[in-house]
């Protein structure tokens, strides 16, 4: 269904799925606006967008500074216009090592809940109210198969993750009567750089958990971030997608 007429902004958007995105949706009609700390990336990014035939706009921002959010979406507003689309992608479960809970740092804790939950709350603060007043809005989340089932090591990112669930759903109830919905998305393992870079052992255990047999592809997330910006979506909100070739079912 055409996005002709309509701003996207997608965040993490240099890379992974963020970049399939935001492809995505310019392929769709939308006019979009990347945002990342990456901007090498960005470029790279924004130059796939154009050659969808979109207008980008490449914001380099940091989403832990809640200054340089502010700045971003100002920026956006001024180049692009109102927001009636925004996909929060950025986010990642890198650490250096992997430790149980009470040895893990709290720092890191910090760190990947800023990332991965507080970040998205402090995007979406910001376009919620011109959604309200254009009463159209779509608000797409990138939380995890990880909300569901976990890893060892990873309390931080599970919970991130399962809060982004909570909060997908807490905010769809309010803004529901402004005709915004708000739907999470939650991957499996999907191929990109980090995926590429794990050991081998740990990529077959992976595989033998995937009843497809095979890992994602960011386009195959980027098309569910498609139909759920689609006005055709429009009575789905308060949800949350599995997209994992099977691993995790509810
Ligand atoms: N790849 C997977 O298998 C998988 C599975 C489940 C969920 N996810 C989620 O999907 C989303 C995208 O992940 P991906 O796999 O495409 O990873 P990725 O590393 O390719 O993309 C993440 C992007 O976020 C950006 N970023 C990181 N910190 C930032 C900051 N402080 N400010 C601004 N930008 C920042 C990075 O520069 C990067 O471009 C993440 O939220 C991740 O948790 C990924």
């Amino acid at each position: 269904m055409s996005l002709k007429g309509m701003n996207a902004v997608v965040t993490g958007a240099a890379s992974g799925i963020g970049r399939a995105s935001a492809v995505r949706l310019a392929q769709d009609g939308a006019d979009v606006a990347i945002l990342d700390i990456n901007p090498e990336g960005l470029a790279e990014t924004a130059s796939s967008v154009e050659a969808a035939g979109a207008r980008c706009v490449p914001v380099s921002v940091d989403l832990l500074d809640r200054d340089s959010i502010a700045a971003a979406f100002a920026t956006v507003k001024t180049e692009l216009g109102l927001v009636s689309i925004l996909h929060n992608n950025a986010g990642g479960s890198l650490r250096r090592d992997l430790k149980t809970f009470p040895k893990a740092d709290a720092d890191q804790w910090d760190y990947m809940l800023g990332l991965n939950l507080r970040q998205v709350a402090d995007c979406t603060r910001i376009v919620v109210p011109e959604m309200i007043e254009a009463r159209y809005g779509r608000i797409i989340i990138t939380s995890s198969e990880m909300a569901f089932r976990t890893n060892f090591g990873m309390t931080d990112y599970s919970a991130a993750k399962a809060g982004l669930l909570g909060f997908t759903r807490a905010l769809a109830r309010e803004v529901a009567r402004h005709e915004i919905t708000v739907n999470a998305i939650c991957p499996g393992a999907i191929r990109t750089p980090l995926s590429e870079s794990l050991p081998e052992a740990h990529l077959e255990k992976t595989l033998s958990e995937i009843p497809l047999g095979r890992l994602g592809e960011p386009e195959e997330i980027a098309h569910a971030v498609s139909f759920l910006a689609s006005p055709g979506a429009s009575y789905i909100t308060g949800e949350s997608l599995l997209v994992t070739g099977g691993r995790t079912m509810h």
